[in-house]
Parts: structure tokens; sequence; C-alpha cells
């Protein structure tokens, strides 16, 4: 038989690119040898010559995005650009020429995703993304296929890889998180500019495509509730710790009753039991509970040159074969096609909490706040006074057994009211594991 070749257009050539361009390159007799396809790389497209990489006499270097696309020899267009403006002009026009796209673009997807899948039905060709969640783990494919017998019903995910370094440093080595993050940045984890990662809407946006693929319907990212890293304070940490916890920033989908869906990240006291606890570093991992397998995680690379490039080639492979074709056009769980998701309003979440009060160290001020508490529904599960705060308080840690979120926080604000309550009162949710093989 005669063996097939395929011309990549890759446009952006920074960290992933370059990953790209070192596997369809060093790998390409494997590959070739794996799949019966030959991965021409025809096309890198930057935007000036100032972007070209340090290798770039070796490659099929261009400025010219629009001809790259059109050019006949193109067969798939990889977009590695980021960002919505330009990358998504591209991809409309590799879309609307029946061109099939790969990306790792999640901003993309939340923005312009359905309009870009409902372009690709037209023009009779698809787009591949499992790099835009969970890096070079292959949970978009495990979830779409793997699991495809499976009713889902929670998935819970550590998905930030720089949350995930910052949380595990102030952790293993009581750094504050100003610390923690300048570490991230000098080793590359986080960007100049963390706040995509650090307030959670990086996080928020990757759950948004898993729970869309894993309950069927279409997420966007405002129906998430979403609460970053960038307040905890160093203490909180040591306390939980102590309690037996750690903290995780954790993406939460979770089916309620009436197939609604509870959907957030935030900042999670993890029991030290619990496998995301021993996720450390820049590693993710996602949990997922269904109703066939059971409970089942993976667990890699989140982000990186290679591990995303990984992600990215198998993309390229799976629409090489027609394999991603098929399964765009025929599996109905793409945000074109599924209904909007029902959410469970927020403050009707039922979760256990902790909660650190900054208390003037003065007779009645815990019997206060305790009454408060009561009178909301609110039970104390457990309730620690500690020694030496600053200012003249004492931090005072409370756990709660499972609560109403609404009640916890009507609660919260007539405790920070108190005039014995000097600082905003913390509190951050205990998740705990959900039932495995839950009733049907
Ligand atoms: N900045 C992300 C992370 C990787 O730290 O996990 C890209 O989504």
């Amino acid at each position: 038989m005669a063996e097939k070749k395929v011309g990549i257009c890759l446009l952006g050539c920074g960290t992933v690119g370059a990953g790209v361009v070192s596997i369809l390159r060093e790998q390409r007799a494997m590959l070739r040898q794996r799949t019966g396809i030959d991965f021409e790389l025809r096309h890198v497209v930057v935007k000036g010559p100032e972007d070209y990489p340090a290798n770039a006499a070796e490659l099929p270097m261009s400025t010219d995005a629009g001809a790259a696309i059109d050019n006949a020899d193109t067969d798939i267009v990889v977009e590695l650009i980021g960002g919505t403006a330009v990358a998504g002009t591209f991809v409309e026009r590799a879309l609307r020429a029946g061109k099939p796209v790969v990306t790792a673009n999640k901003a993309l997807l939340a923005t312009r995703g359905v309009e870009l899948f409902k372009i690709a039905r037209g023009s009779k060709t698809c787009v591949a993304f499992e790099a835009s969640a969970g890096g070079g783990i292959p949970i978009i494919d495990a979830i779409s296929r793997g699991l495809a017998a499976n009713r889902i019903d929670a998935l819970l995910g550590i998905v930030n890889g720089t949350c995930n370094f910052i949380l595990t440093k102030m952790t293993q080595n009581g750094w504050s998180y100003a610390e923690a993050l300048k570490q991230a940045q000098r080793l590359g984890f986080a960007e100049a500019n963390p706040a995509m990662d650090v307030q959670g809407r990086d996080a928020a946006q990757k759950l948004a495509i898993l729970a869309g693929l894993a309950f069927n319907c279409r997420v966007t990212e405002k129906d998430i509730f979403v609460s970053g890293i960038d307040t905890l304070d160093a203490m909180d940490i040591q306390f939980a710790r102590d309690l037996g916890y750690v903290i995780k920033l954790l993406a939460i989908a979770e089916r309620k009753e009436g197939s609604r869906l509870s959907l957030r990240v935030h900042p999670s006291l993890v029991h030290k039991d619990d496998v995301l606890a021993d996720v450390s570093g820049s590693f993710n991992a996602i949990s997922v509970y269904s109703h066939a397998l059971g409970h089942a995680l993976w667990y890699g690379r989140g982000a990186g040159r290679m591990p995303t490039a990984s992600a990215v080639v198998a993309d390229i492979i799976s629409v090489a074969q027609g394999i991603q074709g098929l399964l765009f056009n025929q599996m109905q769980i793409l945000m074109d096609v599924v209904p909007p998701v029902s959410v469970q309003p927020f403050e009707q979440l039922e979760s256990r909490y902790y909660i650190r009060l900054s208390a003037k160290d003065q007779p009645g001020v815990l019997a206060q706040v305790t009454a408060i508490l009561g009178r909301h529904g609110i039970s104390v599960a457990s309730i620690n006074q500690r020694e030496g705060g600053e200012d003249r308080t004492v931090p005072v840690v409370i756990t709660t057994h499972k609560s109403r979120e609404g009640a916890v926080q009507l609660a919260l604000k007539e405790i920070d009211a108190l005039g014995t309550i000097l600082r905003p009162t913390v509190c951050v949710r205990i998740v705990d594991q959900p039932e495995e093989f839950a009733a049907a």
C-alpha cells in the first residue's frame, strides 16, 4: 500500500510549538512505522523574524499564516499561537477551507468554541483539542471514548500546575504565597502576569471543557464559581496540616439532584490520605467517578513543552487517521450540539468548612461566634483557639459538619460584623471524595 503523506502547518513556535517540531522531526520514523503515515512539517509560521527559533534554518519558516493555511500542501493546521484574536482568525480560516485544526487553546474554545465547531461541521472537517486541558494527560480522549459506557457522576481535578507548584512549596517549605510565586516564575512555571493561573480562571476554562464532555452539556466559564489561591495565607496551610489536610486548588464538577451540576474551582482542604493530596509540584491529576468503572485517576504533567506537545501530536495522528473526524461528527458530546448546563446555585452547595477567625482574646467571643453558627444551622465539628496571633488577635480554627454554603456565608457576614473579630474571616471548603458507585 502506498504510504500516506500528511502535511502539517504549525502556527506559532513558542514553547509547545518547539516541542511539536521536535517530536515530528525526531520521531518521524517511529510515527511512520506506528501509523503508516508520514507526517511532514511543511510550514512553521511565526509573527515576525524576531520570533524565529534557534533552529529556524532547518525548518520551513514563514511569517504569512494565511498563505500557509491556504496552501494545497497543508492538510492539518496546528494552532499554538494562544490568545483569542489572531488565533481565532486563523482557526476560522482553516476550518472554512475545510482543513482540520489541532489546538491547545482553551481560551479560544471558551470564547468561540461553539461558533468554530459549527463552522467545522459546516465544512465537513473537525477540531481536536486534547492539549487544552490536562496538558499531556490524555483525559479528553479518556472521557470521550474510554468512559463512553459510563454515566459520570463526579470529576475532581488538579488542573493548574502553577497553582499546584505554589501550594506544594507553601506546604512543604512553609513559604509565603509571594515567595512560592516568585520561585514558580523563576523556574518558568508561572507567567510574568500569573493572574489567569492564580485567580483560578485557567482551571475554570479547563473544567468547562472537561465537564461539558463528561456530563454532555455546554459549560461556560461563567457557569463556574471561581476562587483562586492568591489570597491564601501560609498560616491556613499549616493549620490545615495540623488537622490532617492539605490545601489544593480543585476544579470540581458533580452531578446533583435534578441532573444539575455543581461547578466550582476553589482552594480545598483535601484529606492527607486522599490520592489527590499526593499530587505535588507542577503535576496535574483528574479523578473521575463513573457508574460502571467506579473511581479512576489520570495523573501526569499538565503543562510544559514536551508533555503538551505529546497531546498535540496525538491529536495530529488521530486527525490524520480519521478517528477525530468520526468522533467529532458522530459523538453527540461537543459544545455546539449539547444543551446548556443546568447549574446548582452555589449557595445550595453542601460542604464541610474550615473557618479561621481573627478574634480578640477576651471572654465571651467564642460564645458569640458559636451562637451565630448555631442560629444558621451550622454544626461545629472541631474548634481550636491558637496562641499568639498578631495585633492582639488570636486565630480560632473551626471545622464544621456538612452545612449549606448560603448559610455559611450569611453567618460569616454576621461574625465579621462583631466588634471582637478584627480581620475578615477565612473560609476554605473541605472536599470529601464522592461516593464510589453512587445510586443510579
Ligand atoms: N498555566 C497552566 C498551568 C498551563 O500552570 O497548568 C497551561 O494551561
